[in-house]
């Protein structure tokens, strides 16, 4: 194939051709086949169902499973799921989980559930006889919806409130419809969705029917749901007397130790910089639970560095105090999470993961996810404060850093027992396996 050629028709090929036409601008098409083959599921309707989550598949992209125990949060025991590819979130999840489990463990609660959608149109007719027509619309844009929304609202969910926004001061003869929702266990995406392109047929209907309006007056834009939830917020915690923190970190008092948590935070709090990276350190637990669940972690990203950012600066989504000696620690987020409906019960391994979970509600999985979250921070930031973040992380990659210097099974054991003690790092491990091969020779 020449470079630029557009390829046509590619998605009506067979996944077999797909495979073959993408594989062709390899060097080596026949291996790089094979090794695409290779990650294909061995039962056939297994691999059907992963394809169709998507489009154009060629393979699977594995990543590990992993699980995090001693999750206790409101005093109901966990082994928490988590899908994440980088090593040490894992480990530091349990590290904290366990430490917290000993101290009354995370408390959490979901403070609001509000979905929002948004229908944005252009009005050129006369503002005030829009604004004027808002009762008589929403009651008309209800009833239009209502084949839409009466499944959900049999599920105790549905439209919740519609509000006119007027942005034709700053976009000329922009509008909005605002309008929230309750989803219930779904995530909802699909359902507000549908009652927003029902509403903006509705509008187009109701300014053809209605004296005063004309539809020539009316262009819809754009029927979507905005990913912004601030009102549908978990809040976790964890808190224990300052004197519990004595040996959570070799060298340092439990008074020191708080004192330089409480200070990392601050920088959080004040720097974006930080800020960016304290709130990445949660997001590694929150997004590792969210995937393993089958749910959108985008959406979850997207809603939580806007919320980070809500006071006009972006700044850490945890909090850490110390009052009466007692060192609290918290996260406060929006997440937009389904337990039912999309891929939840669709991939057999999120089906597991709920399972695993003992089939959480949307409510329970929201402050599920935050807890790993604030889990990985304090675990993060201990060792920031402490023996720095490499000291672990390293540890953990020295599996990967042995197989990309192909080392034996026994080089393997002799390079775990002399890093057991000492600092790992890619040249530290290059100059042992050299000074091992040496030996050898
Ligand atoms: C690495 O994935 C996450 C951290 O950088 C988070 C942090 O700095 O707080 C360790």
């Amino acid at each position: 194939m020449k470079k630029k050629e557009i390829i046509s028709g590619f998605s009506k090929l067979s996944q077999d051709e797909k495979l073959s036409l993408a594989t062709g601008l390899f060097k080596t098409p026949r291996e790089a086949k094979k090794d695409f083959l290779s990650f294909y599921h061995p039962d056939k309707n297994t691999q059907e169902l992963l394809s169709g989550f998507s489009e154009n598949t060629i393979t699977n992209f594995p990543l590990p499973y992993n699980v995090a125990p001693n999750f206790l949060i409101n005093d109901k025991m966990y082994v928490v799921p988590m899908v994440i590819e980088e090593s040490s979130v894992v480990a530091a999840a349990s590290y904290a989980a366990r430490f917290w489990a000993t101290q009354g463990g995370f408390k959490a609660r979901v403070s609001g559930t509000e979905k929002v959608g948004q229908l944005h149109f252009l009005f050129s007719g006369d503002p005030t006889a829009l604004k004027n027509a808002m009762p008589q619309m929403e009651k008309f844009l209800r009833e239009k919806a209502a084949p839409v929304t009466a499944k959900m609202e049999k599920r105790g969910g549905g439209i919740l409130s519609m509000k006119l926004k007027d942005f034709s001061s700053e976009i000329e003869h922009f509008y909005q419809l605002h309008v929230t929702f309750e989803t219930m266990d779904a995530m909802g995406a699909n359902f507000i969705n549908s009652c927003l392109e029902a509403f903006s047929k509705g509008m187009q209907a109701f300014f053809e029917q209605t004296t005063g309006f004309s539809p020539a007056d009316f262009e819809p834009l754009m029927a979507i749901l905005s990913n912004y939830t601030p009102n549908c917020m978990v809040e976790v915690s964890a808190s224990c007397p300052v004197e519990n923190l004595k040996g959570i970190a070799s060298g340092f008092s439990p008074e020191e130790f708080a004192r330089r948590f409480g200070q990392a935070v601050k920088i959080a709090q004040t720097d974006v910089y930080r800020a960016t990276t304290h709130n990445k350190g949660i997001m590694n637990g929150v997004d590792a639970v969210i995937l393993a669940t089958g749910n959108d972690f985008r959406a979850v990203e997207a809603a939580a560095h806007a919320y980070a950012s809500r006071n006009g600066k972006y700044q850490s989504l945890s909090k850490a105090t110390l009052e009466n000696n007692r060192f609290h620690f918290s996260l406060e987020m929006p997440m937009a999470v389904g337990t039912l409906g999309g891929l939840t019960s669709l991939h057999p391994l999120a089906a597991r993961s709920m399972e695993l979970l003992g089939h959480p509600d949307a409510k329970q999985l929201m402050m599920i996810a935050a807890a790993a979250g604030l889990a990985n921070n304090f675990a993060a930031v201990r060792s920031l404060i402490t023996t720095g973040i490499q000291a672990g992380h390293m540890k953990m990659h020295l599996p990967n850093i042995m197989r990309q210097l192909q080392a034996t099974k026994e080089e393997e054991n002799k390079i775990y027992a002399y890093f057991k003690e000492r600092k790992v790092s890619y040249q530290a491990v290059t100059g042992y396996l050299q000074a091992l091969r040496s030996e050898k020779e």
